[in-house]
């Protein structure tokens, strides 16, 4: 909604590039229930607002998921969800939304769901990037 998963996904996307890997980002504003369409390893980088709603942009994404039920077993994903502990009762639920569903579709996640605090004072790109090389080093041993 302010840019900062944007950025996120672009950093992370450098550190994937860097080992190795062939990366698109896209934002999920045009995106449909066939996103995951061919399979294969997917990250969801989202940040929550609302009630701990997923961000507006996402929403219709989020919506032909849970309407249209695509088997998404072929599916590896992971998150790295952005929010803020301030909300308390819904800290980061915008990551924990797309990694209930993409699981009660028959993805599967690969590693932990990441989750920033921007009340933490921690820059949410520096995080990231971190977080994405033990990611990417987590599933490289992982067969298809
Ligand atoms: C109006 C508003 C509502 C928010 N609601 C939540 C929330 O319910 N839970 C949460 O963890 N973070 C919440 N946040 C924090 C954002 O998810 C966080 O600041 C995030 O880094 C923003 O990313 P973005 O710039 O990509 O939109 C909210 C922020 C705003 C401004």
């Amino acid at each position: 909604m302010t840019g900062t998963a944007e950025l996120v996904a672009e950093e992370i996307s450098d550190v994937l590039i860097e080992a190795g890997h062939e990366v698109e980002v896209e934002p999920m504003d045009d995106l449909g229930a066939d996103a995951f369409e061919g399979g294969g390893i997917f990250l969801i980088c989202t940040s929550t607002y609302g009630q701990g709603d997923v961000p507006d942009n996402a929403m219709p994404f989020y919506e032909a998921l849970k309407e249209e039920k695509p088997d998404l077993s072929g599916v590896r994903y992971g998150v790295y969800s952005l929010g803020d502990r301030t909300y308390l009762d819904t800290f980061n639920f915008g990551g924990k939304r797309f990694d209930e569903i993409l699981s009660e579709l028959g993805a599967r996640r690969l590693g932990t769901l990441a989750m920033h605090d921007a009340s933490a004072g921690t820059v949410p790109e520096e995080e990231g990037a971190d977080w994405a090389m033990e990611w990417v080093a987590g599933f490289e041993s992982v067969p298809a």
